[in-house]
């Protein structure tokens, strides 16, 4: 079907910024809604809400840093989540490229953390954290959590 088109046309839909920016959050978010729930509304006491929280951390630099963290490298509590303390792990989510860690997180802010007025994550912004942060681990992520200037 690409063959049949003008080659230019071709070329731009082929290249990799286009196939980047259209990585669909939604379709990503499926993965998060086995543990967060489809609503992101989590399972207290095991799943923390992607709620308000997640708003709040979205709209400071230190937030960011930590969201992106979370869900490339995973997070080990004791970690605090609108306010109720919580023990658990949550596993790095795997096979993901910046893109759609990008687009994953802007889902999670357009959806479940309603109203939020955080500029959305792109995936220049995903690999420089990722660049700052080889080695870190779920435990030293979790650790995070309590120095975020958000809580
Ligand atoms: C296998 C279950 C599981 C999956 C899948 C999962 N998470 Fe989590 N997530 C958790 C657990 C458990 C925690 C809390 C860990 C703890 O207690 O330290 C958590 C914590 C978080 C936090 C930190 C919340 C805060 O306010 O500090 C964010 C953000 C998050 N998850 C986002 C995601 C996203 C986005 C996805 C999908 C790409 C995802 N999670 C997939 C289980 C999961």
């Amino acid at each position: 079907m690409i063959r049949r088109l003008p080659p230019l046309l071709a070329a731009a839909l082929l290249a990799a910024p286009a196939a980047a920016q259209t990585a669909d959050g939604a379709a990503i978010y499926k993965r998060c809604a086995a543990c967060h729930l489809a609503t992101g509304a989590g399972v207290p006491g095991a799943f923390p809400p992607l709620r308000a929280d997640i708003r709040a951390l979205a709209g400071k630099p230190d937030g960011r840093h930590y969201l992106v963290l979370v869900v490339t490298k995973g997070v080990s509590g004791p970690i605090t989540v609108e306010g109720k303390p919580y023990r658990g792990v949550m596993p790095a989510q795997a096979g993901l490229n910046d893109a759609q860690i990008a687009a994953v997180l802007n889902h999670v802010l357009a959806t479940s953390a309603k109203g939020g007025t955080a500029k959305p994550f792109t995936a220049a912004e995903v690999a420089q954290v990722k660049a700052g942060a080889a080695g870190m681990t779920p435990a030293a992520i979790g650790k995070l959590n309590a120095t975020l200037t958000t809580k």
